[in-house]
């Protein structure tokens, strides 16, 4: 078995060979059909050390993924692939702040943002850490004298509220992470999140808050995302309406963005924007400045341990022989369920109320990085790149899509994140969870089969109703509690595992071309509607009537 990190050239992210012409590729294919009619009753029944063998501890977090069909000889053949295409490479060029974002002609250096101040990070052959933790001790600052009263509205009362108009990675980061730490927050302080271009979001947002004492964090790496900005002036409006000078928005706007003259033409002054880089995309922007309304619900000593926790995570990914690296193995075991079983979907289930905005953020992370059909050379993939994310928080889900799970006709691999003490105090609600989260995984591995059900008493006509397949794939995750620290691991961890991926399939995961065409037919479309001129620009049959109808009925 290949465990030890082989030493390979430092390269960019790009595989000239694709992955489907590698004889390992190949080799991992004969697999498929070996493993075709083993269940994981049999493979367990096959070998009593497996939990064990297939477990690892990193950090805070137990992996699990013994769950999975797969075997001793799959996980080889894994790892020879991620040895083929030079994953260590590749590894290489992102922790030295390569261009691998080639297709946007940008280094990607995220890990930069949580490395400690004296270790030095080089992006573009450039120390980037005197510019990193100075912006992150003007975020200290100002987080401590909003949350100590010091900073005051215009008025002089104090802030109360803030709201953080952003979207996408300047809204999924922060919003996921304020509500996972909620335990932690100040009550005293709100934190609330804006990102939908529909008018109900920031209305429903300010309904109950008074101009005087809310302060709002426009945050966009841009400065020029439409839903961003229409929220910006609506909510400017708002404060302007009740506070009638404009004197009053520096006391009551900051921004965050790596796009100063955008932000000064906004009308908030240099002073007040918190930058952060092009090197950082924004679904890895969270430990930037795009985390500030975090830090300030949460307070800096609590962010700076969230940060600890994502550098030890990004240790374990650099340094870390393979089989035991929980980002490959995650990948690895990923890429053999999407791309080896044609499994086409993952679902994320946090057993933590907490967590409930993690699968969202997950969506962004993984679907906007490896929802790519070729690869950085431009060739179309041949084969399955990244699955459609979706997930929702246990229990709710065992209620709404697990049926599907169970005994639908889909494959569905999932993860189960859950934690060994709750984030208040222990009791009996946090047990019935955990004691779901441990039957959930054991029912969709092992089933119950048409014998055992038959056995049961059960009447010969519900018997295949009532058959359970198993051999249904899941990755355990369980760590002591739900903290800054494991948090920030546990986010790491996705982040590397989604590189990993990306890596195999030789893609560029840092980009996002596919967002650009929607948006910018809409610009084309919108002019139509506001002069109510249906023809002003030639659209198709279907996009025609539908305009035309939305004119008429608005
Ligand atoms: O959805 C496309 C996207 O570019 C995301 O990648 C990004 O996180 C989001 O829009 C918001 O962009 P910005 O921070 O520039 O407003």
């Amino acid at each position: 078995m290949s465990s030890e990190r082989p030493k390979v050239e430092k390269t960019s992210n790009s595989s000239a060979v694709s992955l489907s012409d590698l004889s390992e590729w190949k080799e991992l294919l004969k697999h498929r059909e070996r493993l075709d009619h083993v269940s994981l009753r049999e493979l367990f029944a096959a070998d009593e050390g497996r939990a064990e063998q297939f477990s690892l501890q990193q950090g805070n977090w137990w992996l699990d993924y013994s769950k999975n069909r797969m075997d001793r000889q799959v996980l080889d053949a894994l790892l020879a692939v991620a040895d083929a295409v030079g994953l260590q490479g590749h590894i290489e060029a992102l922790f030295s702040g390569q261009r691998i974002n080639r297709t946007e002609n940008r280094a990607v250096a995220h890990m930069a943002l949580r490395s400690p101040a004296e270790k030095g990070f080089e992006v573009d052959g450039e120390d980037v850490s005197a510019a990193v933790h100075h912006v992150l001790s003007r975020m200290e600052s100002f987080s401590e004298r909003l949350r100590s009263g010091e900073w005051k509205g215009y008025t002089g009362r104090r802030i109360r509220h803030v709201v953080n108009i952003g979207i996408g990675g300047s809204d999924l980061g922060p919003r996921m992470a304020s509500a996972a730490l909620a335990s932690y927050a100040d009550p005293s302080l709100k934190v609330t999140f804006v990102a939908n271009v529909d008018g109900e979001d920031l209305r429903s947002a300010l309904r109950s808050l008074d101009p005087e004492e809310t302060l709002f964090i426009i945050c966009s790496k841009t400065f020029t995302t439409s839903e961003t900005m229409t929220n910006a002036e609506s909510a400017r409006n708002w404060l302007l309406a009740s506070l009638k000078d404009e004197a009053a928005v520096s006391s009551h706007f900051v921004a965050v963005s790596t796009n100063r003259t955008k932000v000064v033409e906004f009308g908030i002054d240099a002073s007040q924007m918190f930058e952060f880089w092009e090197w950082v995309g924004g679904r890895y922007s969270l430990c930037s400045a795009v985390g500030l309304s975090l830090m300030v619900g949460i307070g800096p000593a609590r962010f700076f341990e969230m940060l600890a926790g994502f550098h030890s995570m990004d240790e374990h990914f650099r340094l870390a022989p393979f089989s035991q690296n929980m980002p490959v193995l995650l990948g690895l075991i990923g890429v053999w369920h999407a791309s080896v079983l044609g499994y086409e979907t993952h679902c994320v289930v946090p057993y933590a109320e907490a967590l409930r905005d993690f699968p969202s953020y997950l969506q962004q992370l993984d679907m906007e990085s490896n929802g790519k059909r070729v690869d950085e050379q431009g060739q179309t993939l041949k084969v399955q790149s990244g699955p459609i994310v979706f997930g929702q928080t246990g229990t709710n889900g065992q209620h709404a899509f697990f049926q599907l799970l169970h005994q639908g006709t889909h494959q569905v691999p999932c993860d189960f994140i859950g934690f060994s003490r709750s984030s208040r105090e222990a009791d009996l609600h946090h047990d019935i969870l955990m004691a779901n989260f441990l039957a959930q995984t054991k029912a969709l591995a092992f089933g119950r089969s048409a014998q055992e059900v038959e056995s049961a008493g059960v009447s010969s006509g519900l018997v295949p109703h009532r058959t359970f397949p198993g051999n249904r794939p899941t990755n355990t995750l369980l760590a002591p509690s739900l903290t800054p620290y494991s948090l920030g691991e546990l986010i790491a961890l996705y982040e590397h595992k989604v590189f990993v991926q990306g890596s195999l399939f030789g893609i560029d995961s840092f980009d996002q071309w596919g967002v650009e065409l929607g948006k910018s037919l809409a610009q084309d479309i919108l002019p139509a509607i506001v002069e109510k001129d249906s023809l002003r620009s030639p659209q198709d049959s279907s996009t025609q009537s539908l305009l035309d109808r939305y004119l008429r009925q608005r």
